[in-house]
């Protein structure tokens, strides 16, 4: 059996469809918002690796959100655009403004429905609630074929009141509808309850497409997914990395590894290149600063790792043994050492093209090849990791109105710390020494000598971006002014000097965010 859908044209019955979040959900949990630039990329990674639907953003929340949607819809092919609207007019009418140049677009506009939150949140009655559902569904179905409509806190919700809302929602023309477990409360046998009920109670449901959004605040999130899948839902929504409110969404990569490595039990299908997972989470994790935890499944550092003796036996013996999937399947190899002090430019080149960095230009492309000599010279071997972390601190900062230009330290256990700093400020190269109680702090003081400013600093760590103590650092500075909070990185093989670079990084957006709101407020 098929169904017919806008978008999609007719869906065999065991194709799922994957509905990524990750610019929407997942970006407005604390500490992972992107500017315009690093949402571009992410969905270019998005559509790269395959996903069917791309929900961009909030357009009527901010106009950053709105500005995203838009540019994502002009830029992005292969996937349906999504905008996510409440159910007033001005927010359909927004969100349908916003994915108006995708060549496919959809608008998912929502409401809540359980019985709290209409009371407590809303403020509505039931009826005026049905009246809002058809309301939005009939006006987004003016803009667009592909409507979604999703009722919030949907776990939470009577029976048949939510039947009555989907019923509403299909007769005013949606296509999908997607049951959200908001608040990460449910058990897989709710999600198989609820939409085993929605199915055969709702006139009309087998002509939509069934939707599942689930939250992970008791970690359940991939299950519920799994088992609302095997209940007839088509569509799942979800995130790389898992990311999202509070505790975030449902893991993309978990969601559709599970669904490729037990085909035995779930004899589902997607459209995502597995080979991509990897590249993809790690995108995600140098735009936002977030690695994942080095357990996390698929994507973390010891996803397929053998520590122990008997393992170690066992997997040289035949990889099977302690591995249900192999690493490359989801883009883990041992082809990542590229390149040394003699590649050449032209070699360098084509290694951006690879790592997804298409539209460098030439300035930048010097930029980003002087930096990789300099770490080349330093460090014995270059690794993709690498490369991407110089070039993200170099390249994409092209407009940024303080750069870093060189440091010296004099640390140890006898001497106070001292730091002597160059920054370009505006064009014009500036220098200032400063002591404090460490190199970093030394660092960070003469930062403020030289650029004034009040912000507080509230996060500082180091990682490593690969092994071996000629690593890169990469360091993550958060400041906060007025409220307003954003993350800096910074690479190097010098730990200081990436906190500086951090630090600057971090500066710079914090600038870009004042500008926004109030030009000037923050001095120099
Ligand atoms: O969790 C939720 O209910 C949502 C909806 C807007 C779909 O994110
Ligand atoms: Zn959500």
């Amino acid at each position: 059996m098929t169904i017919q859908h806008p978008s999609f044209g007719a869906i065999d019955e065991n194709r799922v469809i994957i509905f990524d979040t990750t610019l929407r959900d997942g970006e407005q949990s604390p500490g992972f918002s992107m500017n315009l630039a690093e949402k571009l990329r992410m969905a270019a990674a998005l559509a790269e690796l395959g996903v069917d639907v791309i929900e961009a953003g909030f357009p009527i929340a901010s106009p950053g959100d709105f500005e995203a949607v838009q540019a994502i819809s002009q830029s992005v092919q292969g996937p349906v655009i999504c905008g996510l609207a409440r159910s007033g007019r001005e927010d359909v009418l927004r969100a349908a403004e916003a994915v108006r140049p995708a060549a496919r677009k959809r608008i998912h506009t929502f409401i809540s429905t359980s019985p709290l939150h209409m009371r407590v949140k809303l403020r509505m009655t039931p009826e005026q609630v049905l009246e809002a559902v058809t309301a939005s569904v009939s006006l987004a179905r003016q803009h667009t074929d592909d409507v979604e409509w999703s009722a919030e806190d949907g776990s939470r919700t009577e029976d048949d009141f939510l039947c009555r809302c989907v019923e509403a929602a299909i007769k005013a023309g949606a296509t999908t509808i997607n049951i959200p477990d908001t608040v990460g409360y449910a058990l897989p046998e709710d999600m198989a309850r609820i939409f085993a009920m929605v199915r055969a109670r709702v006139p009309g449901a087998e002509r939509v497409i069934l939707s599942a959004h689930n939250h992970n605040d008791l970690g359940l999130a991939v299950a519920n997914t799994v088992a609302a899948i095997r209940a007839g839902v088509r569509q799942v929504e979800c995130t790389i990395n898992g990311i999202g409110e509070r505790a975030g969404n449902a893991a993309l990569e978990e969601i559709v590894m599970a669904l490729r490595t037990r085909r035995d039990a779930l004899p589902y299908h997607t459209g995502i290149v597995t080979q991509n997972i990897l590249k993809t989470s790690k995108l995600l994790s140098t735009v936002t600063s977030f690695d994942v935890q080095p357990n996390k499944a698929i994507v973390g550092r010891n996803a397929f790792a053998h520590e122990s003796g008997i393992h170690q036996d066992g997997v040289l013996k035949d990889a099977a043994t302690y591995e249900i999937m192999t690493p490359e399947s989801v883009g883990w190899s041992n082809s990542s050492l590229v390149m040394g002090k003699h590649s050449g430019r032209a070699a360098f080149r084509d290694k951006l093209k690879a790592l997804g960095y298409g539209e460098i230009g030439e300035n930048q492309l010097n930029d980003a090849f002087r930096r990789f000599k300099d770490v080349a010279d330093r460090k014995k071997v270059v690794y993709d990791e690498d490369i991407v972390a110089l070039v993200d601190d170099e390249v994409m900062r092209g407009n940024d109105r303080i750069r870093f230009v060189s440091l010296e330290v004099l640390a140890g256990s006898k001497a106070r710390p001292r730091a002597t700093l160059e920054l370009e400020i505006d064009g014009v190269t500036k220098a200032a020494t400063a002591t404090g109680d460490g190199p970093v702090d030394a660092t960070f003081k003469a930062i403020r000598e030289l650029f004034a400013h009040e912000a507080a600093l509230r996060l500082y760590s180091v990682g490593a971006v690969t092994e071996g103590t000629d690593a890169q650092a990469r360091v993550t500075v958060r400041l906060e002014e007025n409220g307003k909070m954003v993350d800096g990185q910074g690479a190097d093989t010098d730990t200081i000097v990436a906190s500086a670079r951090a630090y600057v990084h971090a500066l710079n957006k914090l600038l870009v965010k004042r500008a926004r709101t109030a030009p000037a407020a923050l001095s120099a």
